[in-house]
């Protein structure tokens, strides 16, 4: 039996795997754009959502293979998000997963365009589950799942009212629609399309809706936090990003310590969540624990 290290670093050696073998190859007339697209989504990054999305599906019962496309897509929806998130007219970033970013490597349009294909090649990619899977109702309801996660009601929501109060104070409520949204979305979204695919029944796919909702919140708060207090090496991206932009966070909102104790509370409601499913959900919990001192 791996223990929970080991087994992330299989988990996430596996999503790796899977994420490649949906890249299109770099040829062609439009080897550019595929080569801006592969550049981001190759640099490295964590991969936690699709090792959720595959956890969830597990620990629900699902053993086929129509997962792998709903990981490689989750990827690049969300790596589509990080290209346009470091663009000048966003958060004007320089540096992501280690390198430059891809507008700094390859030029504005370049990485409009290769975010627009990240996007697109996300709906592409999980499309390719029909051929998978023996229950063609549970891909169409992951894919309503995801369709609406990234949208004007997910992570686009978000990142919209977040860009546009950028130098202005916000009220709580409005921070936390921007989380919910910007980052929750397609957190919640990952471990909701496991659970869907898996065979979770509508009780437990509220409960992991809800664990999804806070571990998401807790998720974008520590980054707040590593954006005052982290190493930009270990990072891989800038720090003091958020004041470069005046974006009150909750970290400038509530202080480092108070954000701190939120992460820890907000972590500990979504192992209870998850844990009222029945499903062995100990190495979710584990891994939610971790993400709280995370500092990358
Ligand atoms: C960064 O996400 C953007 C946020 C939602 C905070 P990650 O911290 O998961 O970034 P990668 O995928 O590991 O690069
Ligand atoms: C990003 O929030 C959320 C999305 C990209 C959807 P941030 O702007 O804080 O993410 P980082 O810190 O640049 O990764
Ligand atoms: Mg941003
Ligand atoms: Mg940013
Ligand atoms: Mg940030």
């Amino acid at each position: 039996m791996l223990n929970s290290e080991e087994k992330l670093r299989a988990l996430t050696a596996q999503a790796e795997e899977i994420i490649k073998s949906f890249l299109p190859a770099e040829e062609g007339e439009a080897a550019d754009l595929i080569r801006a697209m592969n550049y981001s989504i190759t640099a490295g990054g964590k991969r936690l959502r699709p090792v959720m999305m595959e956890e969830a599906y597990r620990m629900f019962g699902g053993s086929g293979e129509e997962i792998g496309p709903f990981m490689a897509a989750m990827e690049m929806i969300h790596t589509h998000s990080l290209v346009h998130d470091d663009l000048p007219a966003m958060d004007n970033d320089l540096y992501r997963r280690g390198k430059k970013t891809t507008h700094a490597q390859f030029g504005e349009a370049a990485a409009i365009l290769a975010g627009d294909g990240l996007l697109n090649l996300g709906y592409e990619t999980a499309l390719l589950a029909f051929d998978l899977t023996g229950d063609a109702q549970r891909v169409i309801r992951a894919l309503k799942i995801l369709a609406r996660s990234v949208g004007w009601d997910g992570m686009l929501g978000g990142q919209s009212v977040d860009v546009a109060l950028d130098g202005q104070e916000k009220d709580a409520e409005t921070l936390d629609y921007i989380y919910r949204k910007k980052t929750g979305a397609l957190i919640t979204a990952s471990l909701l399309i496991g659970a869907v695919l898996g065979g979770a029944d509508d009780a437990q796919l509220d409960k992991v809706r809800q664990a999804g909702a806070k571990i998401g919140m807790a998720f974008q708060i520590r980054d707040d936090i590593l954006d005052i207090t982290g190493d930009e090496a270990e990072l891989g991206k800038p720090v003091n990003s958020d004041s470069k932009n005046q974006k009150e966070t909750y970290a400038s909102l509530y202080g480092l310590e108070k954000s701190d104790e939120m992460v820890t509370a907000l972590t500990a409601q979504a192992k209870v969540l998850l844990k009222e499913t029945g499903a062995d959900c100990s190495f979710l919990c584990w891994l939610f624990d971790k993400l709280t001192s995370r500092s990358s």
